[in-house]
């Protein structure tokens, strides 16, 4: 099942752990491992108890981290990396075993890989405001959920006074503030060192962030620079923004990564639905605009389902997370172009990820965690039209995706118990390896320049090709120089740039990148 998150800050994850344990001879650590009875005996699940609130150190109160390993598969065993996969407000554990294979490969086969499910997410200090998802979705004005048009105020107003709502329900719900305020970044950053402690002997943190998961490196090695041994950040959010202002550069690459996905459609007809218009790329991007600018006023409508920009926009904006979505967006978009299809259309959009997933509809821990985080200087209405008119500026495609999440944050009642108030500039014991695509339409490339100017010695490597994180556009380059890193701790010239392995519009992916070049051979 495809699952996104509310900010889009992660990798699609999977569904739940099922909670079967066997325990089987605990280890020299502090962690007792069991069978998760997932189908891979291999993998295992554990339980840490960790301080819930870490500014307290007179509250007696603990939560459990639920943790899952993927053991290493050469011996000697070196150590583990922990791994943080994004949202904010995901699980990690079963995405870490659906990618075991692909990340022991880039990891080396020495290191043990754990992810736990972090506060907020699954099991662990779940925020919720509602009883029920139908009371959610009633309350809070759902079908402004994702307003697709930034000159539409009537909407705007309709959703800033529902994020007011939910601020209220949130504000009322038993229990919230206690939960809200504790799951913010500064505490998971302390959460992943509690797991440090308990299982390494050096007392080093190594470390695999992606999407928001770079936002919580970062903080983890801003917090705790002399237990760094290895980070590396990989689809980078600009963690400035992310503490302190709304998150507006995140879509600033995301109008030019639709230009040169049409372009780099048109080169490889047999897999491009554009191909057989004979029109040049620049024709079929501003017909594509003029549909979206049609739907405004008229939408379509295929069996009971409204197609409207809001719908066209956000299959696009996850369809861009991966060149593997690529071809069904051509054939999907291709068909709202005249002549249309909207049978072909529905049953492509049908397969798309986020096509059936209620953004906002599982809890409010995206927003607690998001927003909790966040000390930005615009709060009123009147404030914020600025901050409307900055998305919409940066991204003419997605921008607006960015302006409800801006409101919850703008009204959102509780702030993290911790936060980080530092400039994410340290020194790290070893140097950060940082990692961005060329064209990812949701962390782009000068978030990855802006970390690695902060962390001293930190190297960027550009992954000169699409999507969401470099998992999502395989190189043999950037794989080789992110294993070593892992391997012997090495790190590549400054600014390096490495080609792919294929282009966005062949039918490759990392895992076979990674079989050519002998990675995957313990598999
Ligand atoms: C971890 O905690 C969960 C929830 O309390 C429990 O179901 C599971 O059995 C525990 N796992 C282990 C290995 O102790
Ligand atoms: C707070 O977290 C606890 C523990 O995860 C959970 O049982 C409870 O339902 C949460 N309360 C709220 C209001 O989200
Ligand atoms: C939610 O559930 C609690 C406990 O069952 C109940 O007291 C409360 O009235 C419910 N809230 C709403 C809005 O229905
Ligand atoms: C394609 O378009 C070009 C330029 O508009 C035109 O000269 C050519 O005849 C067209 N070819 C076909 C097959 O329609
Ligand atoms: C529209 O697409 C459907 C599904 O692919 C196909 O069966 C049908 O023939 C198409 N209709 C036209 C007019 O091309
Ligand atoms: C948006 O762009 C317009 C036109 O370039 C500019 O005048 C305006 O200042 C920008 N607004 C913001 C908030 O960046
Ligand atoms: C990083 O981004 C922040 C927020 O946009 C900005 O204030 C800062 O100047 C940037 N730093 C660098 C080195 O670009
Ligand atoms: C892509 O390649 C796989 C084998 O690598 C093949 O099974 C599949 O049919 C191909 N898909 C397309 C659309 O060509």
């Amino acid at each position: 099942m495809w699952k996104c998150s509310l900010l889009g800050l992660a990798l699609l994850s999977s569904s739940r752990a099922s909670a079967h344990t066997r325990p089987i001879n605990a280890r020299s650590e502090k962690i007792t491992w069991a069978s998760c009875g997932l189908d891979e005996p291999s993998i295992l699940c554990g339980n840490l108890t960790v301080p819930m609130d870490y500014t307290n150190p007179d509250s007696k109160a603990t939560i459990d981290l639920q943790l899952l390993k993927v053991p290493a598969v050469y011996s000697p065993k070196k150590a583990s990396v922990l791994f943080n996969f994004g949202g904010p407000g995901l699980e990690a554990r079963l995405t870490l075993a659906g990618m075991s294979q692909q990340l022991l490969a880039l990891t080396g086969g020495h290191y043990d890989l754990i992810a736990h499910d972090p506060r907020g997410t699954a099991n662990t200090l779940t925020v919720s405001c509602f009883n029920t998802s139908a009371e959610r979705i009633n309350t809070y004005y759902y079908d402004t959920k994702n307003i697709a048009d930034p000159e539409d105020t009537a909407l705007i107003g309709k959703a800033w006074g529902g994020s007011k709502v939910l601020a209220n329900a949130c504000y009322n719900y038993p229990g919230f503030p206690q939960n809200a305020s504790m799951v913010g970044t500064a505490f998971s950053a302390r959460d992943l060192m509690q797991i440090v402690d308990a299982i390494e002997p050096d007392g080093l943190l190594r470390y695999w962030g992606l999407s928001y998961g770079t936002v919580l490196g970062a903080t983890v090695a801003s917090m705790f620079p002399d237990r760094i041994d290895r980070i590396v950040l990989d689809g980078v959010t600009n963690p400035h923004e992310f503490n302190n202002g709304y998150d507006i550069e995140l879509w600033a690459d995301a109008d030019t990564t639709f230009t040169n996905f049409v372009i780099e459609c048109l080169k490889v007809p047999n897999r491009c639905a554009f191909s057989n218009r004979n029109s040049t790329a620049d024709d079929i991007e501003k017909d594509i605009y003029n549909i979206l600018e049609g739907l405004k006023r008229e939408p379509l409508v295929h069996g009971t389902t409204i197609i409207d920009p809001t719908l066209v926009r956000t299959m696009i904006r996850f369809a861009l997370y991966s060149p593997s979505t690529f071809e069904p967006l051509s054939i999907a978009l291709n068909s709202l172009l005249p002549p249309s299809n909207l049978t072909l259309f529905q049953a492509i959009h049908k397969q798309m990820p986020g096509s059936s997933v209620d953004l906002l509809a599982a809890d409010e821990s995206p927003s607690a965690i998001h927003c909790g985080d966040k000390n930005a200087p615009q709060r009123t209405f009147e404030e914020m039209e600025e901050v409307f008119e900055a998305l919409s500026n940066e991204s003419k495609l997605l921008g607006s995706s960015g302006i409800v999440l801006a409101q919850f944050c703008a009204n959102w009642p509780i702030s993290a118990k911790e936060r980080y108030q530092g400039d994410f500039s340290v020194k790290t014991r070893h140097p950060m390896l940082v990692v961005g695509n060329t064209f990812d339409s949701t962390t782009p490339l000068r978030s990855a320049q802006n970390v690695s100017a902060g962390f001293h010695s930190s190297i960027l490597v550009e992954n000169g090709g699409f999507g969401h994180g470099s998992h999502a556009h395989g190189s043999a380059c950037t794989y080789r120089i992110i294993r070593d890193y892992f391997v012997t701790g090495s790190l590549p010239e400054a600014d390096t740039f490495c080609e792919t392995s294929y282009g966005p519009f062949e039918n490759k992916s990392a895992i076979d990148v990674l079989k050519e070049i002998g990675f995957l051979d313990f598999a």
